[in-house]
């Protein structure tokens, strides 16, 4: 008896961002002590969304996920796993992804988690559900990173204020006869958790320990680019594929020194990089799958083109997954 292998493949997208976009000389209007030129010159960022207060993480997810499943052309009760990569959830429990599945409307039991891996955390999340559905258990997942990481920044730190926005990102994951999602890798090294973290506590009706973020950025952009390299050759060897083959790099988007940086250690140009830093700052987790869905809405990434997925951030964490779109 013969058994056709199962892959998963990516049949939309969707993304959303809140509210107007903030510029840098809007955060030096605001007081901190920052330039439009500093900014652009080390970061490459010029605007980034940020939530209103009340905006939660799974109202950005809800939107977003509402334009991927109409891309795919799935309703709500078709998907039957929901995956939602986040570092600043609506609440300490219950899931952002648990919250999402009930403001669409889902009622069939499906299994809904949230995926904890910081700026990786989409890397993480599609890795999970791609795995889910090869296993035969799951058909349609929902994937998802959305992010508020305007919460947790300090105002008083212009080296890391200046650099994070809001959003979200959804695609929808189905099972497929053809590939989709070509090889993945996940790592983690908790040893460098000190250099970006948001070190803080809720305990006894108290905040304990600093709830901002804070980071080593010298040390991180020299992790980054070093372990970005190794994985994306990683996921080509296991793909048996050479890096001329990626038609688009999709890195997270933190700092377009280190995307370019990325490329050049795989020999790829810049042109083949799909750069919304600019225009968003470091959605974290919702970074990758803004700029799919912006890169793709834009006509720029086309069926059956292969990109290259890849994430790093705190924990340490990072991971990258090679696709046939
Ligand atoms: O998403 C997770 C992954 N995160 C990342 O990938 C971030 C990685 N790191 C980076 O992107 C860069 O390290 C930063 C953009 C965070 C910083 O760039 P840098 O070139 O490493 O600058 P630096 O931290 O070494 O600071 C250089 C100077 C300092 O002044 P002095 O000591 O040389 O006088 C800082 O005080 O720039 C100053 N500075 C600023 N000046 C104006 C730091 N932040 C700012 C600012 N505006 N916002």
């Amino acid at each position: 008896m013969s058994t056709t292998a199962i892959f998963s493949r990516i049949t939309g997208t969707g993304s959303y961002l809140p509210g107007q976009p903030v510029s840098n000389d809007d955060l030096v209007a605001r007081g901190i002590d920052t330039s439009d030129q500093w900014i652009v010159e080390r970061t490459g960022i010029r605007f980034r969304h940020f939530a209103e207060a009340h905006v939660t993480a799974s109202d950005l997810a809800l939107e977003a996920s509402l334009r991927a499943l109409e891309a795919a052309g799935r309703v709500a009760d078709e998907i039957d796993l929901i995956i939602l990569a986040t570092s600043t959830p609506d609440f300490i429990f219950p899931s952002s992804a648990a919250l999402l599945q009930s403001r669409l409307g889902i009622r069939t039991g499906a299994p809904a988690f949230d995926v904890q891996a910081v700026c990786s955390g989409f890397a993480y999340a599609l890795t999970v559900a791609d795995k889910f559905i090869r296993s035969g258990s799951h058909k349609c997942a929902l994937v998802v990173g959305a992010e508020v990481f305007s919460r947790i920044l300090d105002w008083n730190d212009r080296g890391t204020c200046v650099l994070f926005g809001d959003g979200a990102g959804a695609v929808v994951l189905e099972a497929s006869s053809d590939p989709g999602i070509l090889a993945t890798a996940l790592h983690a090294d908790g040893s460098y958790s000190n250099l970006l973290s948001v070190p803080g506590q809720v305990s006894c009706g108290q905040v304990t320990g600093v709830p901002f973020l804070q980071m080593d950025g010298q040390a991180v952009f020299k992790v980054a680019v070093k372990v970005l390299a190794e994985v994306a050759h990683e996921v080509l060897a296991a793909a048996g594929m050479q890096a001329e083959q990626i038609d688009w790099l999709i890195p997270h988007q933190a700092n377009i020194r280190i995307m370019n940086a990325t490329a050049k250690k795989l020999g790829l140009p810049a042109e083949k990089i799909i750069v919304t830093v600019d225009r968003h700052g470091n959605t974290s987790a919702a970074s990758i799958p803004l700029a799919l869905d912006h890169a793709v809405r834009a006509g720029t990434i086309k069926r059956g083109e292969v990109l290259l997925f890849e994430g790093v951030g705190g924990g340490f964490t990072w991971g990258a997954a090679l696709l046939r779109f």
